[in-house]
């Protein structure tokens, strides 16, 4: 099994998805002492995570972070776009730097928009719908890729690390791709890293919010910021805590640097073996690694190199489409756009496959399936924050109680809510998007 990330598949088991590719489960524990967890949190749709307890415990400890998100500027804005970018607003109100590539390049490379064309969707398609949703633009940074000489010499020095036979196996790239498209999954670990890049705010951990269908470039940027450190800190097999030097140059210069950087930190029972590139360190245990890795990491830019903290990521469900197969901007009956008028919307939403019996009276009396309607999903992923109301929702439906044709219309009516206040917004957003564009 492969993820593409610019194929069309669905995934409807996204258990056996994680657990097949090694993305850790995101448990209650990850979202429950956060500040008024978002809805996408704790409802599960956020599945699945890499690296989330790091994130976890900057925001708890009130320490600087990064957000990275990129946005596809080609077609229109839906509902499935609006959740990453929900999350996205969420971190930047608990203290999140926000930074958001606009994929220009990549949207060049693999589909067929010209920069040109790729501008306009930005500005005047996503950019405005991300403000309207609540995203403060004079708290963030906006990007496009390729206008960021940092994010092209990244993507360009940092594939030196990885080699075709690597490329291949993750993306399954054939002789007939073009070169602009191989290259797309380096220009997007060059957005990625880039925050850690001294003039953008430093070495942090840096949050990726995504779908699925992005976890191989996720893994990539994982695997190419670890490959770039210059120390390495592991618990070895007969259980002591070791530094290595991973690198031949400046051996015992880096090892003089560890030395005085774990001193600093309390450190004191040190045991240097110049031949093994090492420092053994008999007062840590399994729990120190994290904070000396931080703390060497930081160091790193001072020997030439990066020093990058592994980006974090989170993995959420999709959102299905009205149609019952994926929402596609491809497709319009299946998806609900931000800029779809009250009437459009609705008659998508009248129009949608739902979780209900063939006739009233069965669903009467087995009850209809909210776990398989798309009209449920709407009100799961945007339509209800209280958790108790979407609660009495799903329990009215499974014992009979709600029949879909009232259920459509009450979705229909908030949706129609929204979508109002969203395009009201979008007004006066599109004013404001100049000033704040780097
Ligand atoms: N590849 C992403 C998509 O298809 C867009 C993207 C570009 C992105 N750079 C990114 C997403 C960095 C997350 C982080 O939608
Ligand atoms: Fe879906 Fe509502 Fe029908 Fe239940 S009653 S199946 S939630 S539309």
């Amino acid at each position: 099994m492969k993820i593409d990330p610019w194929g069309s598949s669905t995934y409807q088991d996204y258990a056996r998805l994680r657990d097949e590719f090694g993305i850790e489960e995101f448990s209650d524990d990850l979202w429950k002492d956060l500040p008024n967890p978002h809805k996408l949190l704790r409802r599960g749709v956020v599945f699945g995570h890499r690296g989330f307890q790091t994130i976890k415990k900057y925001i708890t400890e009130k320490k600087p972070w990064a957000i990275l998100t990129g946005l596809m500027p080609s077609g229109k804005m839906h509902l499935g776009h609006k959740m990453v970018i929900d999350q996205v607003i969420y971190y930047q109100s608990v203290g999140a730097d926000i930074n958001i590539a606009v994929a220009d390049i990549e949207s060049f490379a693999t589909r067929n928009y010209n920069l040109k064309e790729t501008m306009e969707y930005a500005l005047n398609e996503y950019i405005p719908s991300y403000i309207a949703l609540g995203l403060k633009p004079e708290k963030c940074r906006i990007y496009f890729q390729s206008k960021n000489q940092d994010v092209k010499d990244l993507a360009y020095i940092l594939g030196k690390k990885i080699n075709w036979s690597q490329m291949q196996a993750t993306y399954g790239f054939n002789a007939s791709c073009n070169m602009a498209h191989v290259f797309s999954p380096l220009v997007q670990t060059g957005d990625i890293l880039h925050v850690q890049l001294e003039k953008y705010g430093g070495n942090r951990p840096t949050l990726v919010p995504v779908g699925v269908d992005q976890d191989p470039h996720i893994r990539l940027s994982r695997d190419i910021a670890q490959a770039h450190r210059l120390y390495n800190v592991i618990e070895t097999k007969d259980k002591k805590i070791g530094v290595f030097i991973k690198v031949d140059e400046d051996v015992s210069k880096l090892l003089d640097n560890a030395e005085k950087t774990l001193k600093t930190l309390k450190f004191n029972k040190l045991k240097r073996i110049t031949d093994y590139k090492a420092i053994y360190i008999e007062d840590a245990n399994k729990d120190d690694i994290q904070i000396i890795d931080e703390t060497l990491a930081k160091t790193e830019t001072g020997f030439g190199g990066y020093g990058f903290f592994q980006p974090s990521a989170t993995f959420h469900r999709f959102i299905t489409g009205l149609t019952g197969d994926k929402m596609s901007s491809s497709k319009p009956e299946s998806a609900i756009f931000l800029t779809d008028s009250t009437e459009e919307a609705r008659k998508k939403i009248i129009n949608s496959k739902t979780g209900g019996a063939v006739t009233l009276a069965e669903q009467k009396k087995f009850g209809g399936k909210p776990d398989e309607c798309v009209v449920y999903e709407l009100f799961l992923y945007h339509l209800i924050e209280n958790d108790q109301d979407l609660q009495e929702i799903y329990e009215s439906c499974k014992n009979g109680e709600k029949m879909c044709g009232q259920c459509k219309k009450y979705a229909a009516d908030l949706m129609g809510k929204l979508l109002k206040d969203i395009q009201e917004k979008r007004k006066t957003a599109a004013d404001k998007i100049k000033q704040y564009l780097e």
